[in-house]
């Protein structure tokens, strides 16, 4: 498959002050800003409105990590899309594992937020992964089929434009082990297949998967080079401006020499 972009996206989880976020982005503009990739940093809820006017006309975007699905209510210490919209936030993960996990939230919760990020015009970019048991069991395909018709239930042909999928295996994240290139790839297929057959040929080609899980300098260039990778999803190494840029350099050298 001929490759016309990366996605390079960081996931900082609960991670830096305003201070540290302000030295990152003034640190990170000039570093990145000739890049052909799609340059994604999901900050937390808090800092976005800044994020977003410092990262004002430059090619990086900002995103958000978690939101409601419900536009506002009775929902203490949530925030919704319209809240998003309102500070000019247009990107936002959704069903990452440590918010499955840790917060409980379910398929159908899921559901609900990619329906609502579609309907107000925000990109997705949903996680799917299997734990470190369901893949000593065998069962990572199983599993991952199930996340994605879940998650992807009602969604049109038309919205999937709208929508990234990321494969994070549970195993693979912040434990500094990562699925080998050849693990990740054959799961991005798969993911892609999985896509084909609830959609059709196209939707499968045209869909951008990203591998997510320990990615950082050493292995990016293994894994991002793989057939069927659109990019990666970036936890640790996205807080420090010289490891991730170094990411993004490494995925601008594969597109120049892969479009030779
Ligand atoms: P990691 O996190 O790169 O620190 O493993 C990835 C993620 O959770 O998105």
């Amino acid at each position: 498959m001929k490759k016309e972009e990366f996605i390079i996206a960081g996931n900082w989880k609960m991670n830096k002050t305003m201070l540290e976020t302000k030295k990152f982005i003034d640190l990170f503009i000039p570093m990145v800003k000739d890049s052909r990739c799609k340059i994604i940093l999901f900050i937390p809820n808090l800092y976005l409105k800044e994020s977003v006017k410092l990262l004002d006309k430059t090619n990086i975007k900002v995103g958000a990590q978690n939101f409601h699905w419900e536009s506002f209510g009775a929902y203490t210490g949530e925030i919704s899309i319209e809240m998003l919209n309102d500070i000019g936030v247009y990107h936002a993960l959704v069903g990452h594992s440590e918010r499955r996990v840790y917060f409980g939230e379910t398929d159908e919760e899921i559901n609900k937020k990619v329906k609502k990020a579609i309907l107000k015009n925000i990109d997705v970019t949903l996680c799917v992964g299997e734990s470190l048991e369901q893949r000593e069991l065998g069962n990572e395909k199983e599993v991952i089929m199930h996340q994605l018709k879940n998650a992807l239930n009602g969604i049109s042909k038309e919205s999937l434009s709208k929508i990234n999928i990321a494969y994070e295996p549970i195993w693979a994240i912040g434990t500094g082990k990562t699925a080998t290139p050849d693990q990740a790839n054959q799961m991005c297929r798969f993911i892609r297949m999985c896509i084909q057959g609830m959609y059709d040929a196209e939707s499968g080609i045209n869909l951008k998967v990203l591998y997510g899980g320990s990615v950082n300098i050493d292995n990016c260039k293994d894994i991002i080079i793989m057939s069927d990778i659109n990019g990666v999803l970036v936890g640790g190494a996205s807080l420090d401006a010289d490891k991730f840029s170094y990411i993004i350099k490494t995925s601008d050298k594969i597109l120049i020499e892969g479009n030779k």
